[in-house]
């Protein structure tokens, strides 16, 4: 590979760049310049260059085809380049792009009205934003501003962003080397019945138990300035961890009891991807603030916070202000309206429910198959599947994990693995819900031999 082609020749900076410069560079470049000039901002780029994306497929430069286990990045729940969102942007760019902050425009008031029809009473009230760390910190700034405290309780296993108050919230990853974290934020355990840390006498996760000791520490800890808790109703970046029934109602039961409000966190799970319009009705609660991102904008940066008229109005009367650049802006917004549309006119609900059975029987044959499979868990079309070398003492080794990953892509695969202390490599499935039982079967297919080829190499 040269080290200096014609379209990586060094200019000065100030000068406007060439024709040359600005052209598609070829492949042989494209690493070279990616590794100049790209900061690397999180694991190691996937070796490809893609071109182009549709449906359940990214298709690569060398025009290899790959299936898109993980939505792009979680987010593209009606696959990529939906025909009808394809219209909406050009239809909207063309006429309404963008607009100064305190303005607004009918698809921005239609998607409010319209998040609120997809919800029970009380969420009548949205905000709408552009990413997942901003909606959860808007509804950090909004509970702590209504409560008048700011104490924060999450999962040990959550994410919620890279922003200061969504990453203060976030301890799966990304904690160290950036100085102090938001005061006044705390982790609880999260209810993991595969690895149960609190054991009934059967060995089952006693999560009652798991609850109750993890709000006395909170207690022991908190000054008491407790603000809200924010979870996210299946932890996704946390290894697929679905928190038992019963669960989410203890702990809004939790919150009640000290005044705190429950913001549940549905970037990954909100908008069908369950098999429910939200992951949170399976739970029989109703959050004080629910947050959306990824799935609403379908792979657009869209985002909503979304509230009671109560706590909206005392957020108002105290001056709430999240003013940005993009909020409320027309051109994502009626790109909401038509995930909306789609969602509703093709019944993806339940469209998610059943090929989430057909995920989880082909997962499960394969866990018949191979002993590395430790565990199968998700609900609809989120699901994990855990890697362990043993599945007695349920030892984990990374290097399993990243054989499989490595070797699913080469064969046509991309999914993604989550790796953290303590567990084996979850392999995380999100394909769209809009791909075809043969699409899953493909990946089941190629999931089976790439899993059967890291058993016999070990
Ligand atoms: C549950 C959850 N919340 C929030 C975020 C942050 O979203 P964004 O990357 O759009 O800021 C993520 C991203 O992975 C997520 O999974």
């Amino acid at each position: 590979m040269p080290a200096s082609t014609p379209a990586a020749t060094a200019q000065p900076s100030s000068a406007p760049p060439s024709p040359a410069a600005t052209a598609s560079p070829s492949t042989d470049s494209f690493w070279t310049d990616a590794e100049k000039h790209l900061v690397r901002y999180g694991p190691e780029f996937t070796r490809e260059v893609i071109d182009r994306a549709a449906g359940s497929f990214v298709h690569t430069a060398d025009g290899r085809k790959i299936l898109d286990f993980t939505s792009g990045q979680m987010s593209a729940i009606l696959g990529h380049s939906h025909p009808e969102i394809v219209a909406t942007v050009q239809r909207q760019i063309a006429s309404l792009d963008h607009l100064f902050s305190g303005m607004l425009s009918r698809p921005v008031v239609d998607l409010a009205r319209r998040l609120s029809d997809t919800l029970p009473a009380p969420l009548d009230k949205a905000l709408l934003l552009t990413t997942g760390a901003e909606s959860n910190e808007a509804a950090i700034r909004m509970a702590k501003l209504v409560t008048g405290k700011h104490e924060i309780v999450s999962f040990a296993r959550s994410w919620h962003g890279m922003t200061q108050a969504a990453a203060s919230a976030t301890y799966s990853a990304g904690r160290k080397g950036y100085g102090p974290s938001a005061p006044g934020n705390f982790a609880i355990p999260a209810p993991n019945a595969y690895r149960p840390d609190f054991t009934a006498a059967d060995g089952s996760l006693d999560w009652e138990r798991q609850l109750d000791f993890a709000f006395d520490l909170i207690d022991a800890q908190s000054t008491g300035s407790l603000a809200a808790c924010l979870v996210e109703p299946i932890l996704s970046s946390g290894g697929i961890i679905e928190p038992p029934v019963g669960y989410m109602a203890a702990l809004q039961a939790k919150c009640r009891e000290r005044g705190m409000l429950l913001i549940l966190d549905e970037a990954q799970t909100g908008l069908c991807r369950t098999g429910t319009w939200y992951a949170f009705e399976r739970d029989g609660v109703v959050p004080d603030i629910l947050t959306l991102s990824k799935t609403l904008g379908a792979g657009l940066p869209l985002a909503a916070v979304i509230t009671s008229a109560e706590i909206e109005q005392r957020a108002y009367e105290r001056g709430f202000l999240f003013f940005t650049t993009h909020v409320s802006d027309p051109l994502v917004a009626a790109v909401g309206n038509t995930v909306l549309d789609v969602l509703s006119a093709d019944k993806l609900d339940e469209r998610a429910r059943s090929l989430g059975v057909f995920l989880r029987d082909g997962l499960t044959d394969i866990a018949a198959r191979h002993e590395v499979v430790g565990d199968i868990r998700g609900r609809g079309l989120l699901a994990g599947l855990e890697l362990v070398v043993d599945r007695e003492t349920k030892r984990s080794s990374s290097e399993l994990g990243a054989r499989v990953t490595r070797r699913c892509l080469e064969l046509g695969l991309h999914m993604n693995i989550v790796q953290l202390p303590g567990m084996g490599g979850v392999l995380r499935m999100a394909p769209p819900l809009t791909a075809t039982e043969d699409e899953l079967s493909l990946g089941l297919t190629i999931l089976d031999q790439a899993i059967a080829e890291a058993e016999a190499a070990r």
